[in-house]
This record gives structure tokens, C-alpha cells and sequence, in this order.
């Protein structure tokens, strides 16, 4: 492809700041969402495994809807973080973005509706188990097709997007246009490995969730191991699995000997001893947190290998700066959102700790964090719309 049509194709009034930055927030959030669709995907998929085991086992009948509500919220969160890459995705390499939209527009339909609905139809389920153990077993199982389904889709985008050699012979293949919106490419070894990794996603979860309860008299002991060994277990053989697959996959696309894959294979393996040994599985977690951001920066590194390949090279963007609005992000991001992800994972810590009804009026720490968000978003709003009002009549008046 020839590189003047994708510069051609950039916003012609540049970026608000340096490419390097939002590639570093690209890597970073997209990992985030990554986290959660894994553990939406591992929870959902065990959640209905359980309800099969639910009305015989006693570790089930707890496990299963904990494992429901795990992916409820899970799901929640993986959409409003992929809102974030999606955004970055745009500013640093909108000609992919923008061209599979095109290319793919009525997957994209698909997608969002495919998205409302596998949701709404895992609500159902949730209810129906609520209201009776083992209960709406076949429409939790729809739902979770759904959401796997759209899974396939967003991988369907991420490939097209990286495919600008090919985008003319979609677009008109033969010489005769096709704008049906229906371009539909798979790469089965990578959407099989970013599949793979929700088993170690979901036993680790196991392992730290056998961990945060073994300190409430109210869970017995033998629900604690038992999580604790099957979260190993699933964690284990997910790890051998993915890393079969991580391999396969860049031996294809001829990255195997990068120093980035050999870090990835290395915190992999660390992993794996961290996951079999389950001395402290928080700590595991923060080393899976370093592998995610690892896998994050492959995926990163073999686009932006690709595009340079083509003469498009992000850190040539135009940078047309914008302090006041990069300094406007940054602060909401890091201050609002630090401080109000700390209040409410502190709550959810205390609540979980405390048996019977925890009040968090009563928390020091709770109290004084909940002042401190209420305070930042209502300082926030007045600048966000002090600031949006006095640009505009500025403008216009
Ligand atoms: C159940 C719903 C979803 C699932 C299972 C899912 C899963 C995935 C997977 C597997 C990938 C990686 C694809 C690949 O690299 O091959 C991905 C990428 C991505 N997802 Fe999601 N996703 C979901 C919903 C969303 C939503 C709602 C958004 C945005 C609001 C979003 C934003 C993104 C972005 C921006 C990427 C990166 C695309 C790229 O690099 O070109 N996802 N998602």
C-alpha cells in the first residue's frame, strides 16, 4: 500500500500531545479491558458449570452465584474500559480505525446489539438462579455464546485494522465494489490464545477469592481448599494452554526470538511457578497484571512494526498541542479516577471482610474517601462546564 493514502487518511489537525503518550495509555488500558474480559468470560463460563453442580454440592451452591455476580460486574467494567483504547486506538491510528469501521460497519451493528442483548440475557439468568439453584441454566448459556460471540467480533476489528495491505481487495474485490459492511477476517491460533487466557484469569481469581474469605468464620474450611486447589488446577493447565498458544502464534507471525515475546514467555513461566506453589496469590496477581501488560505491548509492537513496515509512523503525527485539555485528562484520570477506584475497592474490601452488615458511615477510611470523591467530582463538574461555557460564549459572542 502506498503510505501517502493512510497519511492522507490521519486527522489533519494533528494530535494534543506527544504519540508516545497515547501509545504508552493505549497499552495500559487495553489491558485493563483485556483483565475484565477474561474474567468475564472465565467467571460466566465456571458459573455455568456450577449450575450443574449446584443442587448436589454444597461449595457450588455458594461458588456459582458469586461466580454469576463476578462476571454481572466484570462485563460492566470490560465496557467502560474498552471505551479508553478505543479512544487512543483513534487519535494515534485512525485510518485503521476508522477504515474497518467502514469496511466492517454492520458487524459493528451487530456488535452493539449483540453486546445489549448477551447482557440483558445474563441479568435473566442471574435472577433465575437467584430464585431457584441450578435455574436458567439454557439462557445463561445463550448469553454467554453472545458475549463470546461479540469477543470474536472485536477480534474481527483488531485484525482488519492491522490488514491495510488487503483493505482495496475488501473493499472492491475483483475491481467491483462491495459496501455491505460485511468484511469478516479471523486469525484462529491469536482469538484462540486471547480465549485461552480467561482459565488462568478465572483460577487465580479462585485462588485470591479462597484467600479473602479465609479469614470470615462464616466459609468452612473445605470450600477454602477446595477453591483454592481448583483454582490452582484450572489455573495451571489455562497457563500450559495459552503459552502453547502464545508460542504457536508468534512463531507464525516470525517474532518468537523478539526480546519483548522472551520477556512475555519468561513472566509467563514465573506465573505458572507462582500459580502451581499458591504461596501469596495476591502477589500472583500483580505479576499477572505485569504479563497482561506484556501481551498488551505485543499486540502494540506488532502493529506498530506493520504500519512502520508501510511508511506510517505514529511518532510522525502531527502534534498540534494542547496543554490545558492533556492536563485536564490527566488530572481526572489519575486524581478523580484514583480516588474514586480507592473508595470504592476500599468499601468492597471492608464489606467483604465483615460479617453481617457493614456500615461504612461508621469507617474512618471509607468516610474520609467518599468526602474526598464527592468533593473532586463536584470540583470537577465545575470545571469541566465553567471551562466547556466560558470557550464557547467566548467563541460565539
Ligand atoms: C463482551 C464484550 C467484549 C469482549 C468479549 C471483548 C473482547 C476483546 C478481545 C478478545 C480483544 C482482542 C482482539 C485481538 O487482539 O485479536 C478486544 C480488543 C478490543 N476491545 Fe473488546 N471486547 C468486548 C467489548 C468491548 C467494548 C464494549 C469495547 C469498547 C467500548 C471494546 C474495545 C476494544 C478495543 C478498543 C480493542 C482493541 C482493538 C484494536 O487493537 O484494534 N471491547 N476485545
Amino acid at each position: 500500500m502506498d503510505a501517502s493514502v493512510l497519511l492522507a487518511l490521519r486527522d489533519p489537525a494533528g494530535i494534543p500531545f506527544y504519540p508516545v503518550v497515547f501509545q504508552a495509555l493505549y497499552i495500559l488500558t487495553w489491558a485493563l479491558h483485556a483483565a475484565f474480559v477474561l474474567l468475564a468470560l472465565g467467571s460466566m463460563g465456571l458459573s455455568l458449570y456450577g449450575t450443574f453442580k449446584q443442587k448436589d454440592d454444597q461449595r457450588w451452591k455458594i461458588l456459582t452465584p458469586h461466580l454469576i455476580q463476578t462476571g454481572k460486574i466484570s462485563v460492566s467494567l470490560l465496557i467502560v474500559l474498552g471505551v479508553a483504547p478505543l479512544l487512543f486506538t483513534q487519535v494515534i491510528y485512525d485510518p485503521n480505525w476508522y477504515t474497518t469501521n467502514a469496511l466492517s460497519g454492520m458487524w459493528i451493528f451487530i456488535f452493539i446489539y449483540a453486546l445489549v442483548v448477551g447482557y440483558m440475557m445474563f441479568y435473566w439468568f442471574y435472577y433465575a438462579n437467584k430464585a431457584k439453584d441450578g435455574g436458567g441454566k439454557m439462557i445463561g448459556m445463550i448469553s454467554f455464546a453472545i458475549l463470546v460471540f461479540a469477543g470474536i467480533l472485536m477480534h474481527n476489528f483488531a485484525v482488519t485494522s492491522i490488514m491495510p495491505n488487503e483493505w482495496m481487495n475488501m473493499y472492491a474485490p475483483n475491481g467491483v465494489v462491495d459496501n455491505s459492511g460485511w468484511t469478516f477476517n479471523i486469525d484462529i491460533i491469536r482469538l484462540a490464545f486471547m480465549v485461552s487466557l480467561s482459565l488462568p484469569v478465572v483460577g487465580i481469581f479462585l485462588q485470591n477469592y479462597s484467600r479473602f474469605v479465609s479469614t470470615r468464620e462464616d466459609f468452612s474450611k473445605d470450600l477454602i481448599d477446595y477453591t483454592a486447589s481448583f483454582g490452582t488446577r484450572i489455573a495451571s493447565i489455562g497457563l500450559l494452554i495459552s503459552a502453547v498458544l502464545f508460542v504457536l502464534w508468534m512463531y507464525t507471525i516470525g517474532y518468537l526470538m523478539h526480546p519483548v515475546i522472551i520477556a512475555t514467555i519468561a513472566g509467563v513461566l514465573v506465573l505458572l511457578f507462582m500459580v502451581m506453589t499458591n504461596k501469596n496469590s495476591y502477589i500472583t496477581t500483580g505479576v499477572l497484571v505485569v504479563v497482561a501488560l506484556l501481551i498488551s505491548g505485543v499486540r502494540e509492537l506488532i502493529r506498530y512494526d506493520l504500519m512502520m513496515g508501510l511508511g506510517y509512523n505514529i511518532y510522525d503525527y502531527p502534534v498540534n498541542f494542547e496543554i490545558p485539555s492533556i492536563t485536564m485528562f490527566l488530572l481526572t484520570f489519575l486524581i478523580m479516577g484514583g480516588v474514586g477506584v480507592a473508595y470504592l475497592l476500599t468499601m468492597a474490601w471492608k464489606v467483604g471482610k465483615s460479617q453481617g452488615i457493614f456500615d461504612g458511615s461508621k469507617d474512618k477510611a471509607v468516610n474520609t474517601l467518599g468526602n474526598y470523591t464527592l468533593g473532586i467530582m463536584s470540583l470537577w463538574m465545575v470545571v469541566f462546564f465553567g471551562w466547556g461555557m466560558t470557550i464557547l460564549f467566548s467563541n460565539i459572542l
